[in-house]
């Protein structure tokens, strides 16, 4: 069943851990597995860039980045998805402080976009990154999710949703890879996406925060889909971060490209509104844009983790090798019962599956059966949390 949720649904999930496991002390050395921050070694490069670039912090930063932030993200897009139709660095790129406050942001001018609507809809998927929620509650906007359950892979499906519905929505969130599940929307997915969002004028917002980790195939994006479309990047944004792709979450650097005339008019709001990226930190984004050596030992790192997981939680515990992303998404029947019992019993902090989720309008929790394992720690440290999870859990 699709249906609405009511408002105010946003929540955090790691608040929403404290407050269960509150008063229950770990039964090992702690090991937090909750948080998607990755502990790779933050790039080599990154001081050097900052000590160069240290008289910057003496200047506002310009909110829309600098010509060559721009420039290099415009070139690593065409790049890394071969487009025909080039990004115009001057009108479809602009830093964000972070994928996060673009994605909640974007949503109040989706929503001024389209002021004839009356009553507002955002399609979201389930579960979803809680700041897709947070902006679509600021928009005044109803969630409709888009989990009805019946797909094997979490890529959702816009053919189950009705005209009507279709008709008052005014942005549809859609990661690729799926988070936490770890799928990756096909070219043809994309396709068909934007080619319902263009029918219905609304916005597709892609998350392609962990488009760079991927086991073995990069993952296609929404620009390659509409380029391949041929008519433009309109009714398309993509979001993207170095937090994931370069181990620097705490920089706080990411990239919105796509629609031009989208951007154009949330430049307006950015400039007054919004917070910008400093100037030395947008240096290390475009040193970490043209550097994908240190991406790719990510990824191998990551692949390690997976084959350290199929091996630890063998037979017992199924632990799918998703085609991207850094999570484990496990089926354990009661999530937060076994988020509980591991965090008593070893000392492994994860994060229930219901936290990351909303419940359908037939009251059933897509999330509920699943536990979520952010596998970000060194190998060794993630080899210990398996190999106690085995116990506990197997
Ligand atoms: C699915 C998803 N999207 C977006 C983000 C935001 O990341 P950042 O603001 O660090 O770019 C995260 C961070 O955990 C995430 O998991």
């Amino acid at each position: 069943m699709l249906g609405p949720t009511s408002a105010r649904k946003a929540s955090s999930p790691f608040a929403r851990l404290n407050d269960r496991l509150a008063g229950i002390p770990a039964g090992q050395a702690p090991i937090n597995l909750t948080i998607g921050e990755p502990q790779h070694p933050v790039p080599a490069f990154v001081a050097p860039v900052i000590a160069e670039n240290i008289a910057l912090f003496g200047r506002y930063p310009p909110v829309r980045g600098t010509d060559a932030f721009r420039g290099t993200v415009a070139r690593w897009l065409d790049r890394r998805y071969q487009l025909a139709t080039t990004i115009d660095p001057e009108r479809m790129v602009l830093p964000l402080n972070g994928s996060r406050e673009g994605l909640a942001l974007a949503a109040l001018s989706a929503r001024q976009r389209r002021p004839e609507i009356e009553k507002p809809v955002v399609l979201l998927p389930n579960p979803f990154y809680q700041a897709y929620a947070a902006g679509a509650e600021v928009a005044g906007a109803e969630i409709v999710l888009l989990d009805d359950g019946a797909d094997a892979r979490s890529i959702p499906d816009l053919g189950r949703i009705s005209d009507d519905v279709l008709a008052r929505t005014i942005a549809l969130y859609i990661a690729s890879p799926t988070a936490p599940q770890g799928d990756v929307a096909t070219l043809e997915d994309w396709t068909r996406v934007l080619e319902t969002a263009r029918r219905f004028d609304f916005m597709v917002f892609a998350d392609e925060c962990y488009s760079e980790i991927y086991r073995d195939v990069p993952p296609p994006g929404a620009l390659q889909a509409a380029d391949q479309l041929g008519s433009g990047y309109a009714n398309v944004l993509v979001f993207h971060s170095l937090s994931k792709r370069s181990n620097l979450p705490g920089l706080r650097c990411g990239f919105v490209a796509g629609d031009p005339d989208f951007l154009a008019e949330w430049m307006r709001f950015r400039n007054i509104a919004a917070p910008q990226v400093p100037g030395p930190i947008q240096a290390v984004a475009i040193a970490a844009y043209e550097d994908e050596s240190h991406v790719a030992d990510n990824r191998a790192q990551y692949n390690a983790k997976y084959a350290a997981a199929t091996a630890i939680l063998g037979p017992n515990i199924r632990a799918r090798t998703p085609e991207g992303g850094f999570f484990l998404w496990l089926e354990v029947g009661d999530g937060e019962a076994a988020a509980v019992k591991l965090w008593q019993e070893a000392g492994v902090r994860t994060i229930p599956g219901a936290y990351l989720s909303l419940p359908r309008p037939d009251g059933s929790n897509p999330g509920t059966p699943y536990l979520r394992v952010a596998m970000v720690q060194d190998l060794a440290t993630t080899q210990e949390a398996l190999t106690r999870m085995a116990r506990v859990l197997g």
